[in-house]
């Protein structure tokens, strides 16, 4: 995994995406937005919904495109620029469809069947155990590599699907001549990872049953305080990072993600104070900084004709752009062209 670096002469690309199947949560705020937002100022971006990786689970209709919608008006909320990124609703974008039709046919079934997040789904949803679920990566390389994505911020949780995009890429290129950038991944140093408030052993999930177990980046200040006065901790009493201490290093990691401060600083600033000080003190900043995405999340989704021709110009962009690498990928491996260029 490589750090982004800045590249005067030609920018890297970004791409990245993210499901629009519920609450988007401070773990995936942490984990990706807030580095979305962060790096389109140096690269160029390319993001994503990944809604047709989310028809993998059975949605009810109305409530998936009521959920679509929430999304990309969150998304352009935390900060998300359609005049510095492009920005699209992936079946917005037929090629994704296309070049994942071809990347499955170099993609293995054992290698498929090896993911975690297969196996985690398959054994989750058993009555539904859909072919979408096992050839879940070939799409996601579409995504990637339809635009020769240098780097793809996510967090570590997608580092297997990242690195099986990789391998397809490799085969590919090797069947037939380089065709497709071979991505890094790039994930952040905090924030990486956020565990439940209630369960620190596990990450923080938009699916989880305990409501006080994870923060919805929309929810309203007392419930953020409330969710983090009950968040679970340890009979130590010291805020200080170490072992064993699950519950007190996830609190420090989202403290210092939303404050810039180390974990030196925020020992000192805690030194001699109680957990319940410095539970109050996470949960004012997180609502703090919270507090503007949740007012312009509010004016977006008055604005019903704004967001659709944001959603509209960035499925052209995004068209325009894949439309190159499908056709570049199409014509190595011997597919007729409708018209000869
Ligand atoms: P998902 O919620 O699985 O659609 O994930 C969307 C993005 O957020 C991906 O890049 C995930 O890796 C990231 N993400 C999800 N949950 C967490 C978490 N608890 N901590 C950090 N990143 C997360
Ligand atoms: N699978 C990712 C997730 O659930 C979302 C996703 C789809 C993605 N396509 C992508 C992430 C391409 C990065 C790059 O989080």
């Amino acid at each position: 995994m490589t750090e982004p670096v800045k590249n005067e002469e030609r920018k890297k690309v970004i791409f990245s995406a993210i499901q629009p199947s519920g609450t988007i949560t401070l773990g995936n705020y942490l984990g990706a937005l807030k580095n979305w937002i962060e790096l389109q100022d140096n690269f160029n971006c390319i993001y994503a919904l990944a809604d047709l990786h989310t028809i993998t689970v059975r949605q009810d209709p109305p409530t998936f495109r009521r959920h679509t919608l929430e999304a990309y008006a969150l998304l352009l909320a935390c900060g998300v620029d359609p005049k510095k990124s492009v920005f699209f609703i992936q079946s917005h974008v037929p090629t994704h469809a296309q070049l994942a039709w071809i990347l499955d046919c170099y993609s293995q079934f054992g290698e498929l069947q090896r993911m975690t997040q297969f196996k985690d789904k398959a054994a989750k949803h058993p009555d539904n155990v859909n072919a979408g679920l096992l050839t879940y990566p070939p799409l996601m390389a579409a995504d990637i590599l339809l635009y020769q994505a240098d780097l793809v911020p996510v967090g570590v949780d997608q580092k297997q699907h990242l690195e099986l995009t990789r391998t397809i890429a490799e085969r590919f290129n090797g069947i037939y001549g380089q065709t497709f950038t071979v991505p890094d991944g790039y994930i952040p140093k905090q924030g990486a990872k956020i565990m439940s408030l209630q369960d620190p052993t596990r990450k923080m999930s938009k699916s989880d049953e305990n409501a006080n177990a994870s923060i919805a980046v929309l929810d309203k200040p007392e419930d953020i305080m409330r969710k983090f006065k009950r968040a679970v901790t340890d009979s130590e009493a010291c805020v200080r990072y170490g072992e064993g201490k699950d519950g007190v290093n996830n609190l420090m990691g989202i403290y210092a993600c939303v404050t810039g401060k180390t974990n030196e600083e925020i020992e000192a600033e805690f030194d001699g104070k109680g957990y319940g000080d410095f539970k109050s003190a996470v949960g004012e900043a997180v609502a703090e900084h919270l507090r503007p995405i949740r007012e312009r999340y509010e004016d977006y989704m008055k604005n019903r004709d704004y967001l659709e021709q944001c959603w509209g110009e960035g499925a052209e962009k995004a068209c325009s752009i894949s439309s190159r690498t499908l056709r570049k990928a199409m014509k190595k491996i011997g597919f007729l062209p409708p018209k000869s260029i």
